[in-house]
């Protein structure tokens, strides 16, 4: 197994290109399932949950190519020779349950293996299933698979109403209304910028959609769907991830592609740490230039408040703040995983249930830690960098889930990182 070696660092300079969004990739990739003609992704990211779900398509039929070193993804689906998506696959990646509404959209049928549970809580899917049976689906639970079939002449239209945002969730059932017969309409929608770009993608393969990035999304069902060529919109959760670390190490980054308007409580949180965040052509700039970062709290909420997915990396900020801080976590119920492991590197963090209390330190030393989750690897990767000494991270294939070439990406602004093979 390798390992990613961090030695302290001075002030970073230069530019990070940030990639094409994990989750909305994800998301679009099951999009194929819905029609027989074409869908081309450009701007993929380079991850490998993005090879998880080609495997996972792959097995039902469909045909995956990956292009341009994976930048762009040729799918099609014109005919599926299996419904059922295994456990061995789905085990992997929770977002494999997003097979389920487009199969039994278009095929009126679909067997999907349940998600376990996973590092950072329980995370159920019944919100999913309850959408989809408002929509007409038989559901029948066994053997850990959801057997799901669509009444005879298909799933109808209907008004679901979420009792709490899930993006999963609204992005399941978002895809089966669009061949569902009539009216649907998403109630207490997740807003988040993927399903914006979901609603997009599927607006030009042909589908009837209102009010996406909005709590209502409204969804007039087509009888097919036809093929698209679609740019995956910008990973805000790597883009926030990389604007921490002159925040952290101090200096000058651009983000290139980077987009305020994708992370804007983020933003406002930086700027109350005294973090400078300024827009250019080609992105962001970020900048620490005077002294150390103030603390500032911080609660987890659905878009458009503070991200779960860049709670771990700001914990790691507020690890050397001055002041004492409150990260408070509303989303996972276990997701502080980060935080031993930063208090093994000098930090000073006391959780209580759903609440960390961070107390600034001047300095965090280099330790050895071990990466439990993707976000908290890459939070240990921060305070590594803004350390004295050398941190050696361990378990590091969380990290190829959601951060591609994140060793080249930080040398190319002056750290000092690599990776090696355990020994
Ligand atoms: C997505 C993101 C993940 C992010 C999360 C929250 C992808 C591939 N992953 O995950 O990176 O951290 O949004 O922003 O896009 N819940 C239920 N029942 C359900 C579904 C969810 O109780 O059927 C709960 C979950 O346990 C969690 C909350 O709802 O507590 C939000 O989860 P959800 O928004 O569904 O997250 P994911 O779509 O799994």
């Amino acid at each position: 197994m390798d390992q990613i070696i961090v030695q302290g660092n001075g002030p970073l300079q230069g530019e990070i290109p940030i990639a094409g969004a994990k989750n909305a990739c994800l998301t679009l990739m099951p999009a194929t399932l819905l029609t027989d003609q074409p869908l081309t992704l450009t701007n993929a990211p380079r991850l490998s949950d993005i090879r998880t779900m080609t495997v996972l398509l792959q097995s039902l039929g469909a045909e995956v190519a990956s292009l341009q070193d994976g930048k762009v993804l040729s799918l099609s689906s014109h005919a599926l020779d299996s419904h059922r998506a295994e456990y061995d696959i789905v085990r992997k990646m929770r977002a494999s349950i997003l097979v389920l509404g487009p199969m039994l959209a278009r095929d009126g049928r679909a067997e999907v293996s349940l998600p376990g549970g996973c590092a950072i809580g329980a995370r159920p899917v019944d919100l999913h299933l309850k959408a989809l049976e408002a929509m007409g689906a038989e559901l029948d639970l066994r053997d850990g698979y959801v057997y799901a079939k669509a009444p005879s002449g298909g799933l109808r239209g209907a008004v679901v109403e979420f009792p709490l945002v899930s993006v999963g969730a609204t992005e399941n059932a978002l895809m089966a209304a669009t061949l569902a017969r009539g009216t649907t309409v998403l109630k207490n929608a997740a807003r988040e910028p993927e399903i914006a770009d979901l609603a997009r993608c599927l607006r030009r393969m042909g589908a009837q959609i209102e009010g996406e990035g909005t709590e209502t999304i409204t969804v007039q069902g087509v009888d097919s769907l036809g093929g698209a060529t679609h740019p995956v919109v910008t990973d805000r959760i790597e883009l926030g991830t990389y604007m921490l670390a002159p925040a952290m190490c101090g200096g000058e980054v651009e983000l290139l592609g980077g987009r305020i308007d994708l992370l804007a409580a983020f933003c406002e949180k930086l700027d109350e740490a005294g973090i400078s965040v300024e827009e250019t052509p080609r992105g962001l700039k970020v900048a620490r230039r005077n002294g150390r970062v103030r603390a500032v709290d911080v609660t987890t909420e659905p878009y458009p408040g503070f991200p779960t997915d860049l709670q771990a990396q700001f914990m790691a900020l507020m690890c050397l703040a001055e002041g004492t801080s409150t990260l408070e976590e509303t989303i996972f119920e276990n997701r502080f995983m980060h935080a031993p492991e930063l208090t093994r590197m000098g930090a000073q963090i006391e959780v209580h249930g759903g609440q960390a209390r961070v107390t600034g330190v001047e300095e965090l030393r280099g330790a050895p830690v071990m990466a439990t989750d993707l976000r908290a690897s890459v939070s240990l990767i921060l305070a590594g960098m803004a350390a004295e000494g050398q941190t050696t991270i361990s378990r590091v294939y969380h990290l190829d889930r959601g951060y591609e070439h994140v060793v080249r990406k930080l040398r190319g602004v002056g750290a000092h990182i690599e990776r090696v093979k355990e020994e």
